[in-house]
């Protein structure tokens, strides 16, 4: 179980995150919804500390953690718990395929090449990519960098994998080749909070819907509990005009 508790952030004075408190259970997916400027990738980026929170506390089962006072070597243990899947992919150009997913195997896991090595191949045949693991992320499509972005995490076994808008770079040709990897990794009990504005996607592997507003949680449910009968106005203004604009 992960329980987010109190989260709050603010930037120049503006609350982007108003003590946002919400837990995860074991094997969930989350979708993360709202609109631009919501606070979805801060609520991201501050869980694994990529921004600090200005108060709130996360706990893992028995590791818990307070964003004021967390220890340097806390941040490294939270970091290996909760991987991040960037909209951007954050590929290392210089490095292979391969070398992309060893990296935090060795680093941060301190694992062997060998050990690091047998993992990486894995995770890569998991999202269909062992004929490219030798090639450099600039002889990969977008699909191919994200699918590898992806085996980047689930190498490193987190407890929650983060996902911010993981198939809105892409060519929508490639965006079913990434999300069959991701549901693959749901299926297989991964627990997961995902940022998308893709609706369809989010009804086939979401547990659970958050809809975000100005750092606030207004509403959750299951995705169609929020995406057909949304109770709250500005849940139902932002489904309908969804609906207007991709339906
Ligand atoms: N590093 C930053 N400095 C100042 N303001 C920021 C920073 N990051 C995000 N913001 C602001 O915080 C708000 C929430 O941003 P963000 O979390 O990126 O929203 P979303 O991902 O839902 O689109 C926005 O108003 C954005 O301009
Ligand atoms: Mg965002």
């Amino acid at each position: 179980m992960i329980t987010i508790s109190h989260l709050t952030k603010s930037f120049s004075g503006q609350k982007v995150l108003d003590d946002i408190s919400f837990e995860v259970k074991k094997g969930e997916v989350i979708a993360l919804v709202g609109s631009s400027g919501a606070g979805k990738s801060t609520l991201l980026r501050a869980l694994n500390y990529l921004e600090t929170a200005d108060s709130g506390q996360l706990s893992i089962d028995d590791f818990t953690v307070d964003f004021q006072t967390i220890s340097k070597e806390d941040i490294l243990t939270l970091r290996r718990k909760l991987s991040m899947v960037f909209q951007q992919f954050n590929l290392f150009g210089r490095r292979t395929a391969l070398d992309n997913v060893k990296e935090g195997l060795k680093v941060v896991k301190k694992l062997s090449d060998e050990e690091a090595t047998a993992i990486a191949k894995e995770e890569l045949a998991k999202v269909g990519l062992t004929d490219r693991q030798n090639h450099y992320p600039r002889h990969l499509s977008g699909g191919q960098k994200q699918r590898v972005g992806l085996a980047r995490a689930l190498a490193m076994k987190p407890d929650v994998l983060l996902l911010d808008e993981p198939t809105s770079a892409l060519d929508p040709e490639l965006v079913g080749e990434v999300e069959r990897s991701i549901a693959n990794a749901a299926e297989s009990g991964q627990t997961m909070i995902l940022v998308s504005h893709d609706m369809a996607f989010i009804q086939q592997v979401a547990d659970r819907v958050l809809f975000l507003d100005k750092g606030n949680i207004i509403e959750q449910g299951t995705p169609d509990e929020l995406i057909n009968h949304p109770k709250e106005e500005r849940t139902k203004a932002f489904f309908s005009n969804y609906k207007r604009n991709f339906v």
